[in-house]
């Protein structure tokens, strides 16, 4: 490293916090999932704003580019380094500031943790509108530049729905500042929209202002075994329109219960399996355990409903659903895949790709889960080499084929941005290539995620 971009990064960051010592970078090398992993040239961890912003211009100057990083939980490989780019992490920079109570917003620096935050306000009577598994790692600022989804966003929609305000670090040191909190804004471009979800290639955001939602204690949570997908989502409807607060509806079938089961040592939920398993979470300020009960009545096999209204309950039935990342990781090295389809096509959706994959790459095991509720099913894929691609392509082709979206909250990374165009149109590429160009003209914030600046190799539609 040249000695003044040394001496620049160590002031940025203090002492202890430049990391090139290869033991000590190792855990910002490699992903969640092991299968996007690289060497950094070093670590830089600033503890606030102003030395995020010194390492940006100091690195820009000196060529050195990189990659964002908050509590290193993404799954497509977009906040690892993958040719000797620097990590820039921000847990550091980890403060809850400018709580209002009243109006419920709260400001955090990105590298406070989903969990930290939702300890902090929900004591106060509020709570986050985002809530996924990873909560104890997952910080604030990934989530925002990642636009997390997560398990309610059929209720409160995704990161970038909580998002009313941004501190971000341009590329070229400048620091962007959108923390008025102001509801309505109307001035000119969304630029807390646009920095959600541009995965670190726009922008570093540093602070983020969250609008929140009222707590809601009384909670009940279903979990029911049913004879297919298409059932479930029959059974969904019913609930979407009988039971009040819905804010979670999520899906997993045998062969992921099998590996929660036997990974996580949990024990059978019914007494027989079942083709699909649908689980459902309502929440209100008065108890919707008797409005889901009634809701569910009709069309659940009283030998495969369980109905939760305790927390420990609760969690009981949760985890059935929430341990399957790790149940699947502890398998082996999966290829994630993520995608949308329109509500009218997800039922056809799992019998055509389990087809499909079963023709194409017949010794993988696909693991389907999701989030039923918003269309989204991740497609887990076992058995395929880290290299071998084309269980995605089958999969992602199918996704196209049906009108559907190759990511619907993973993002793009570096695992999928083969078949970005499958289903982001010319135009739209040309218009996000020109956005990068112009906010990131050097090309020094995670190059090569989401696309390369100049056009690759595409597949055929
Ligand atoms: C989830 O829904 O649990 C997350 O998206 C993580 C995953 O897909 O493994
Ligand atoms: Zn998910």
């Amino acid at each position: 490293m040249h000695p003044e971009l040394r001496s620049r990064l160590l002031a940025a960051c203090g002492p202890g916090h430049l990391l090139d010592d290869p033991d000590l970078r190792a855990s910002y090398e490699t992903d969640w999932t092991r299968r996007f992993t690289g060497p950094a040239a070093f670590v830089a961890r600033p503890p606030d704003t102003a030395g995020v912003a010194a390492v940006v211009a100091a690195c820009r100057e000196f060529g050195v580019p990189l990659v964002p990083q908050g509590g290193n939980t993404g799954l497509v490989g977009g906040s690892i380094p993958r040719a000797g780019e620097a990590v820039l992490s921000l847990r550091r920079l980890d403060r809850i500031e400018d709580f209002d109570p009243v109006a419920g917003e709260v400001t955090a620096g990105a590298g406070v943790t989903l969990q930290a935050l939702q300890e902090f306000v929900r004591p106060h009577g509020w709570d986050v509108g985002v809530d996924l598994a990873s909560r104890a790692s997952a910080t604030i600022g990934g989530m925002v530049a990642t636009n997390a989804g997560g398990v309610r966003v059929i209720r409160y929609g995704p990161m970038r729905h909580q998002v009313i305000g941004i501190e971000a670090v341009l590329a070229d040191g400048a620091i962007l500042a959108r923390l008025p909190g102001l509801l309505k804004d109307n001035s000119g471009y969304d630029l807390p929209g646009l920095l959600a979800g541009s995965e670190g290639t726009l922008a570093v955001v540093t602070r983020v202002r969250l609008r929140l939602i009222p707590a809601r204690p009384a909670r009940a949570v279903a979990l029911l075994g049913l004879p297919s997908l298409a059932a479930a989502l029959e059974l969904l409807r019913a609930v979407r329109r009988q039971a009040p607060g819905l804010e979670a509806a999520e899906v997993f079938f045998p062969e992921g219960l099998e590996l929660v089961q036997r990974h996580a040592g949990l024990p059978p939920p019914f007494p027989r399996p079942h083709a699909c398993y649908l689980l459902v979470e309502c929440a209100g300020a008065h108890d919707p355990a008797p409005a889901l009960a009634a809701a569910l009545e009709s069309a659940a096999d009283p030998d495969a409903a369980l109905l939760a209204v305790s927390r420990p309950e609760r969690d009981r039935l949760w985890a059935y659903r929430e341990r399957h990342t790790e149940a699947i990781s502890a398998e082996g090295i999966p290829h994630k895949l993520d995608v949308t389809l329109p509500a009218a096509r997800l039922g056809d959706f799992e019998s055509l790709v389990r087809a499909r994959l079963a023709e194409t790459s017949p010794h993988v095991r696909p693991v389907l889960f999701g989030h039923a509720g918003d269309g989204n099913l991740h497609v887990n894929i076992l058995g395929a080499d880290p290299d071998d691609e084309s269980p995605d392509d089958a999969v992602l082709r199918l996704v196209a084929s049906l009108g559907g979206s190759i990511s619907a909250e993973h993002g793009i990374g570096i695992a999928k941005k083969r078949w970005l165009n499958l289903t982001r149109s010319p135009a739209d590429i040309q218009a996000m290539r020109a956005i990068k160009r112009a906010l990131d003209p050097a090309g020094i914030l995670n190059p090569g995620v989401i696309f390369d600046l100049e056009p690759p190799p595409v597949v055929s539609s």
